[in-house]
């Protein structure tokens, strides 16, 4: 998908560029984002909400992939940006993002992290729990400013995938269980001196591919704004119903197209609302994935192989479970493709691993590529959340350089870590360096 192509010399093309001649100038591993394919995406989100003429917010998960450049997409695309730490707020601040369009999440947001936020007059806390609201009104107290909240609650519903990665179901870490817990949290925030009440919240899951989990969780969330209306007598403005919205990795995926996981979404709040007797409430998103996802292509090269007669051949890149620990973490699939030889001469089923000290250090188990040796160039499709995002220094390995393609040019957005950075944090105690002979 995008703008991926194989050129006249039978490679892999995104954006205009080769990815050969990419290799040559940056290096591997090396992350590709399309920019086309991105403003893509975060336009299909916000023309489809805008067909229905009604108002929203489509807020970009940074957690998917957070750094300045995407914070001035997101911002140049009018998307509002949630935020999950004080690390992806500072990125936000730095890059200049409107800070009025910045949801914050999380459920045990520090002091620190909450003073930060109100400096900064987010738009909206996104409320996890009665410890949060406690710190929230002191703090906003003390600084005397007026916050707005929305209050996450969890719907009771599973959505179908990887059991890590699922969290609308009752048992959670996150938000407040529906009825009690979360009408007891309304009231406190509705009698709140310095907390906005704005709406409630909910996320039942990532990696979604059919509307039936938001549809039950919608009818549920409309059944409570009925029921906070006539207890409380308020018509809360907003709702917001997460992220989760599930792309393309090999195949056998199915995702919908954002144009109709959006109207689905859309018209299932109309029906419900409007059946409970309620005004539709504006409809904010968080989609991370699915904006930046299908747009992300990792390079690497080939190096050793081993190949154990009758039973599986496996060849080693130069990166691994440090810049995609998705295999490893939630037996993630992905498809990939010789870059610099794009079009078949041999087939040959491999498994690619990565160079970690550690078995599960695999990227793609048992894949077709056209019979891979050393110096070749892997491209492993849909790299674009959760990598670099989720990317550690396992094995003291520098993180890869992330490039920027669109219409032929390339342009660096993450520099390559050196062994320099690597060292940068280590301190050596003077005592130690006193024994050295
Ligand atoms: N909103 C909330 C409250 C979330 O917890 C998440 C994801 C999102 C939005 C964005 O979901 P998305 O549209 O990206 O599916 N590391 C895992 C995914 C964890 C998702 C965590 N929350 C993975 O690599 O699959």
């Amino acid at each position: 998908s995008g703008t991926k192509r194989i050129n006249e010399k039978n490679h892999l093309e995104i954006g205009g560029v080769d990815t050969t001649d990419l290799v040559k100038h940056f290096g591997t591993p090396l992350y590709v984002l399309d920019e086309f394919e991105i403003r893509n995406k975060m336009r299909e989100f916000i023309n489809t909400f805008k067909s229905f003429g009604i108002p929203f917010q489509v807020a970009y998960a940074s957690k998917a992939l957070c750094t300045m450049a995407i914070c001035y997409l997101v911002e140049d695309e009018g998307l509002s940006l949630d935020v999950v730490s004080g690390g992806e707020l500072f990125t936000a601040i730095e890059a200049g993002f409107p800070t009025n369009r910045i949801h914050f999440h999380g459920n045990n947001k520090s002091v620190a992290e909450i003073t930060m936020a109100i400096e900064a007059e987010i738009g909206a806390f996104i409320v996890d729990n009665l410890y949060e609201i406690e710190l929230i009104e002191s703090i906003a107290e003390n600084k005397q400013k007026r916050v707005n909240a929305l209050i996450r609650v969890t719907p009771g519903i599973e959505a179908h995938t990887h059991e890590y990665i699922q969290t609308g179901q009752e048992d959670s870490k996150f938000g407040f269980n529906l009825v009690d817990a979360a009408y007891n949290a309304a009231k406190l925030v509705h009698q709140s001196k310095w907390i906005n009440l704005l709406g409630f919240h909910f996320h039942i899951g990532s990696q979604i591919f059919d509307m039936k989990g938001f549809e039950k969780a919608i009818e549920r969330m409309a059944g409570f704004y009925r029921f906070i209306h006539d207890e409380l007598d308020v018509e809360l403005p907003i709702i917001n119903a997460g992220g989760g919205f599930g792309i393309h990795y090999v195949e056998e995926d199915e995702p919908l197209s954002i144009r109709e996981y959006v109207v689905s979404l859309v018209e299932s709040f109309k029906y419900h609302f409007y059946k409970q007797g309620l005004k539709l409430p504006e409809i904010w998103i968080e989609p991370g994935r699915s904006i930046i996802g299908e747009a992300g292509t990792t390079l690497y090269t080939i190096g050793s192989s081993k190949n154990i007669p009758n039973i599986r051949k496996y060849i080693a890149v130069d990166g691994g479970m440090m810049d995609n620990p998705r295999t490893a973490l939630y037996q993630a699939k992905y498809d990939a493709a010789i870059a610099n030889r794009m079009i078949y001469d041999q087939s040959e089923v491999v498994s690619v691993a990565g160079k970690a000290c550690e078995s599960g250090d695999m990227l793609i188990w048992d894949i077709e590529l056209n019979s891979p040796v050393a110096g070749d160039i892997l491209a492993v499709f849909s790299t674009g959340a959760y990598n670099y995002s989720m990317a550690s220094n396992y094995n003291r390995i520098p993180r890869p350089a992330m490039v920027l393609v669109n219409e032929g040019e390339a342009e660096l957005i993450v520099r390559r870590e050196t062994y320099s950075d690597i060292i940068q944090f280590d301190v050596v105690p003077e005592r130690l360096k006193k024994n050295k002979v």
